[in-house]
């Protein structure tokens, strides 16, 4: 199977292109690192069937070059402006990178003869549902950010390019991942803050906004699993944990994981984080438990792995120095929040470690 992982190089892409050549899959990526690190898919390089484009999605021509070339059998739509909180100030971003990209994707699937497509929508699109228990048919679907708008936009892109073109879709929506290759996100947020100053932290809202948090090894697993048979048509799967954690649950896991003690959180109040963040909502999983899928992870436990999975720059000093990184134990790497950076020959080890924490 030949897969193009748009966004490959993005937290969740690179998690899913070593899924997918782990099963021994040929794995294309393409990204413009927006968002993404080459830090992120270096440690993939080095296999003769993953092939790396860097390219801009928003470009129409770029992107039908690719395909040309490439001919893929099915396409991870993964790339988008994932920074909701950037795009609140210049929603041009998410016209780019979250809705013209998915328009190019499906066009030039449509010109090629493309038919497999898989799309990471979210929870966004639902807007604030102020408590409603939101499945698969919700309605009305406003979302309150461009983010969630783009994202929706795209879902219709999706089902009038399905049902003109005969192709099978599957269209994920699911809640905050969190796992190995971070780019953003609260845990990112505090981790990198709490490294700056250990005895405070402060937490944008109130502390109570209550979210799902689904670990990427749970969220790719269930990628996989339901990519084996695309059905015909658009099939939409609400995908996520049962249990949810508060923002300050976040921050004192965070905190138990670094080894903090007495650290002062001030919150800056409000019932949201920020103008476009939901702060609370439920969701409705029978749909994708009625199929036997479940996530392994609690939500807190999801959270609790992903700060020691994203500590590599405060363990590489003691760990690379012995030679022994937690992700590549018999190779000179210095890990850092984002994943492993390879070491030149000779390159001083803890000079790249004190630069990486600072
Ligand atoms: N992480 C979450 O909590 C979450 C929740 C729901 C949905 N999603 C969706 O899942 C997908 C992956 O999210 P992520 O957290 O890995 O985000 P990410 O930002 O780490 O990954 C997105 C990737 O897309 C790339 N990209 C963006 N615009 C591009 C363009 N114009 N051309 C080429 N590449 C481009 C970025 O460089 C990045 O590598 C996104 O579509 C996101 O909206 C994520």
């Amino acid at each position: 199977m030949k897969a193009l992982v748009a966004g490959g190089a993005g937290f969740i892409g690179s998690n899913l292109c070593e899924a997918l050549l782990a099963q021994k899959d040929e794995v294309v990526c393409v990204d413009n690192y927006y968002n993404g690190t080459k830090e992120n898919i270096e440690h993939l390089r080095s296999d003769s069937r993953f092939t790396v484009y860097e390219e801009d999605l928003a470009d129409i021509d770029a992107v039908e070059k690719i395909f040309s070339k490439v001919r893929p059998d099915i396409v991870y739509h993964m790339a988008a402006n994932s920074d909701i909180q950037a795009s609140a100030q210049a929603p041009s971003v998410e016209y780019r990178n979250t809705y013209t990209t998915t328009f190019n994707i499906l066009e030039v699937m449509r010109k090629t003869g493309v038919k497999k497509f898989f799309f990471c929508s979210t929870s966004a699109v639902y807007g604030d549902a102020q408590g409603s228990e939101v499945n698969e048919l919700f309605s009305p679907l406003s979302p309150i950010s461009y983010y969630g708008a783009c994202k929706l936009g795209s879902e219709g892109l999706i089902s009038a390019y399905t049902y003109m073109n005969d192709f099978s879709s599957l269209v994920f929506r699911f809640p905050n991942v969190v796992g190995p290759h971070l780019t953003h996100g609260v845990i990112f947020d505090f981790i990198k803050r709490l490294r700056k100053d250990p005895s405070r932290l402060v937490i944008l809202g109130d502390g109570h906004q209550c979210k799902p948090y689904l670990h990427v090894s749970d969220l790719v697993d269930c990628i996989l699993r339901f990519t084996e048979s695309i059905p015909q048509g658009v099939t939409v799967y609400n995908v996520g944990g049962e249990s949810q954690s508060t923002v300050t649950n976040i921050a004192e896991i965070v905190c138990r994981e670094m080894g903090l003690k007495n650290v002062k959180f001030s919150y800056t109040g409000g019932r949201g984080g920020w103008k476009g963040d939901v702060p609370a909502f439920a969701y409705n999983l029978d749909k994708i438990h009625a199929k036997g899928w479940r996530a392994a992870m609690t939500s807190n436990e999801a959270i609790a792995a992903t700060v020691r999975e994203n500590m590599g720059g405060v363990r590489a000093l003691s760990e690379v120095a012995t030679g022994n990184c937690h992700r590549r134990p018999r190779q000179r790497f210095v890990a850092r929040n984002t994943g492993c950076i390879k070491l030149k020959a000779k390159e001083p080890v803890l000079e790249i470690c004190k630069l990486y924490l600072s």
